[in-house]
């Protein structure tokens, strides 16, 4: 049965580049980004492990925890960390799942046979406080990940689990939100106190409103 949008993420011990974790006792109360790639030493994944561990500050200042994984053993994993800090700049601060054996890979979807019998592919699993997935995103070996994008859609999911909104089209932190169809203009007055412009019932536009 594959995960689906709202499933509890499915919990496993595994080791690490940081020891030992139990999955859901390291997300703890923090949202977590679990991620696969196919193989350490290869160049795609390089330039992606450097650029999450750039955006460690962002994902501190967002309560985001970051691991990664690929089927590729812990010593591995360590020795490779030193090129990415190398050619990258950042050395990733963030901990690497040793997956060898595949369990947590076939537990989460990350292999895909038909594309590579051996090698996870390019998986995102965004997982909130409650251990909720709430993001999937699935991407070939051959194309590196857009992580702002996925930064992006933490934001969004962030402001509209604490208000009662919803995020438009390439929406960015500090743009107009969408109040949601199921609030009334009566109440938007009490919850949007700083207006709204309707071009549409059903499309009303207000400043955000964490700002
Ligand atoms: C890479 O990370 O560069 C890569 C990995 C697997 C297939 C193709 C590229």
């Amino acid at each position: 049965m594959s995960l689906r949008l709202g499933d509890t993420a499915p919990d496993f011990n595994a080791e690490t580049t940081e020891g030992t974790i139990n999955f859901h006792d390291w997300v703890g109360d923090s949202w977590a980004i679990l991620f696969s790639h196919p193989k350490d030493f290869t160049p795609v994944c390089t330039t992606e492990l450097g650029y999450v561990a750039r955006l460690s500050p962002e994902w501190k200042k967002r309560n985001v925890k970051v691991v990664g994984l690929s089927v590729d053993g812990v010593d591995d994993h360590k020795k490779w960390v030193g090129d990415i800090g190398e050619t990258q700049g950042t050395m990733p601060d963030y901990p690497l799942i040793a997956d060898p054996g595949h369990a947590v890979a076939d537990l989460y979807g990350m292999m895909h046979p038909n594309e590579d019998a051996s090698f996870t592919v390019r998986t995102v699993f965004v997982v909130d406080p409650n251990k909720k997935i709430r993001l999937m995103i699935t991407y070939p070996q051959t194309t590196g990940r857009n992580f702002d994008e996925i930064m992006r859609v933490i934001d969004s999911m962030q402001l509209t689990d604490a208000h009662q909104v919803a995020t438009p089209v390439n929406w960015k932190k500090g743009d107009d939100v969408i109040i949601i169809p199921a609030v009334s203009d009566e109440d938007a007055k009490g919850k949007f106190p700083k207006g709204w412009k309707a071009l549409k019932p059903y499309l009303r536009l207000t400043p955000d409103p964490s700002a």
